[in-house]
């Protein structure tokens, strides 16, 4: 199998496994989302890095913003946002949160980047697809699109590593593996049949579910396994044997890797075939040696 038919076939089963169409899934989660990522620290790890890329004229462009965990902050720090956001429910948080924000420069573009890139004049100095390439089918379109229309993609995604705890619970209460999503793993080789040139660094950050009561951290689990209610009692002892009481809350708190690829779109307009082995070379460090070889 061809690295593009391996990213749509892992696409597809995810598609399959998750049982519930996207938007009922966003319409349940996308006010939980927002907490979700309050609670854990990537965008602060991850915007530390992209940060040196903006100024106050830069154009960005951001496939997938969700509720604007990004959004937000680098909205303020640059001229323009286009964002590309096909859920509705997502699009209704991230409204009332840049109108919280007072910010008025972001425009967004109800659709999968499938379909609303196409329309898009460039040039932005930055293309950010931060976990929201996982459901794409056609991700080599979608790529050299952004490639093509902004002077630095980066996509931040996993690396296809699972907690212990998660694989446990999910074999447990699902009598079977979960499968991950799309990722590193299925990237890059398809990056390097694209011929594009692309530096990956990984990088720990949390992994914190974090509920206001036990209540609420068991029916979200519930609802992600797909459980009914006379599980429920089994459930909790298992969730309870993991959380921990912090402050207010309660949470599972955990750590994991992410990998953020970053694509300079000159390095690969100049140089197309000698500037990939280069790149590869320099990306192969003993973290991606050790990515690539996880089969998940
Ligand atoms: C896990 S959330 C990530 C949100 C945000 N980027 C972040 O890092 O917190 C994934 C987002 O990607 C969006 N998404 C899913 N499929 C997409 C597609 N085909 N095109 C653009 N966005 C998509 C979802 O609606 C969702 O808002």
């Amino acid at each position: 199998m061809s690295a593009l038919e391996e990213w749509k076939q892992r696409v597809a089963d995810c598609r399959n496994a998750r049982q519930r169409p996207d938007e009922e899934m966003w319409q349940r989660l996308a006010r939980w989302y927002d907490e979700w990522v309050a609670h854990n620290d990537y965008v602060d790890v991850i915007l530390a890095r992209i940060l040196p890329y903006l100024g106050r004229s830069t154009r960005v462009l951001e496939i997938g913003p969700g509720s604007g965990a990004f959004t937000i902050p680098l909205a303020s720090r640059v001229r323009e946002l286009v964002t590309i956001e096909p859920s509705l429910a997502m699009r209704e948080v991230l409204e009332s949160n840049l109108a919280q924000a007072g910010l008025s420069n972001v425009r967004i573009i109800p659709e999968r980047a499938e379909e609303g890139l196409e329309s898009l004049g460039g040039p932005f100095d930055l293309a950010l697809a931060a976990h929201s390439l996982y459901n794409i089918s056609s991700i080599d379109d979608v790529l050299q699109s952004l490639v093509a229309l902004a002077r630095r993609t980066v996509v931040l995604m996993g690396i296809g590593e699972q907690s212990t705890w998660y694989r446990a619970l999910h074999r447990r209460f699902k009598r079977e593996d979960r499968i991950p999503s799309p990722h590193l793993g299925h990237l890059y080789p398809l990056l390097l049949d694209l011929g594009v040139c692309a530096d990956v660094e990984v990088i720990w950050v949390s992994s914190n579910y974090v509920y206001e009561t036990e209540e609420d951290l068991l029916d979200w689990w519930s609802y992600h396994l797909h459980l009914d209610g006379d599980r429920r009692t089994t459930l909790r002892s298992a969730l309870l044997a993991l959380a921990e009481r912090r402050g207010d809350g309660i949470g599972i708190y955990d750590r994991r890797r992410v990998a953020l690829v970053t694509i300079d779109a000159n390095r690969n307009l100049s140089d197309q075939n000698g500037g990939c082995a280069t790149a590869l070379s320099e990306a192969l460090t003993s973290d991606l040696d050790d990515v690539l070889d996880l089969s998940g």
